[in-house]
């Protein structure tokens, strides 16, 4: 695991979901991607109108969006717990708001897994194995630093969930509706990070930052 402030950028636009294979046995290839305890269940049934093929592609999306949700809620606690500073009080409060809705969002995820006849795995373990990042790994620290790298961990959630959406739009415009009311709240919860980074010219302290660590020091 790479060492604090040394993290590479959270999610690769563009990247694990594209190479996600289905873990439910309907004919797909089982790779690295973690498989966890669901490895060779059939999916038993699904939603009316979608078949068991396309529901089991839909569940892995909703898996890997889960998992990514269940991390940026740890992380938005591990922050509210962290920060330090003369703006400690704001970003102190800002976060739990935060950490509840992505908490909820993350239900919403699980219940759509179970409602499409998938079984979802919320042990910390699978989040473990599933993910594809480092830990989020600053600790106390100052409101800039935190804010700055947090607006780079919201940019990659934001990323991802925008490519669970595009994929879901053909394959289940149900699940694309959730992701697109998840992401109205993500990308507002991401401006509320940003409004803090942004100077006069609009420009982000953060900007041109790949990796936490460069967002953290950018904005401190
Ligand atoms: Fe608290």
């Amino acid at each position: 695991m790479a060492a604090p402030y040394l993290l590479p950028l959270r999610a690769l636009p563009a990247g694990h979901l594209v190479e996600t294979t289905s873990r439910w046995g309907l004919g797909k290839t089982e790779t690295g991607y973690a498989s966890a305890m669901t490895a060779t269940q059939k999916l038993p049934y699904t939603t009316p109108g979608l078949e068991l093929d396309a529901a089991a592609d839909v569940i892995d999306i909703l898996d890997d969006r889960m998992v990514s949700l269940v991390d940026l809620a740890l992380t938005l606690k591990h922050i509210h717990w962290n920060v330090i500073g003369p703006h400690f009080i704001g970003v102190h409060e800002m976060l739990d708001p935060q950490h509840a809705a992505v908490q909820a969002m993350v239900d919403v995820l699980a219940e759509r897994i179970a409602t499409l006849g998938g079984s979802p795995n919320g042990t910390p373990g699978h989040v473990v194995r599933t993910r594809s990042w480092d830990d989020y790994s600053i600790g106390r620290e100052s409101t800039d630093a935190h804010l700055g790298a947090l607006d780079l961990v919201y940019a990659g959630v934001i990323a991802d969930h925008r490519g669970a959406q595009t994929k879901t739009a053909d394959l289940d415009p149900v699940t694309e509706d959730i992701f697109l009311g998840q992401l109205a709240e993500l990308e507002l919860f991401h401006w509320f990070v940003r409004a803090h980074l942004e100077n006069a010219g609009g420009h982000l302290a953060t900007e041109g930052a790949t990796s936490l660590k460069e967002g953290a020091e950018a904005a401190d």
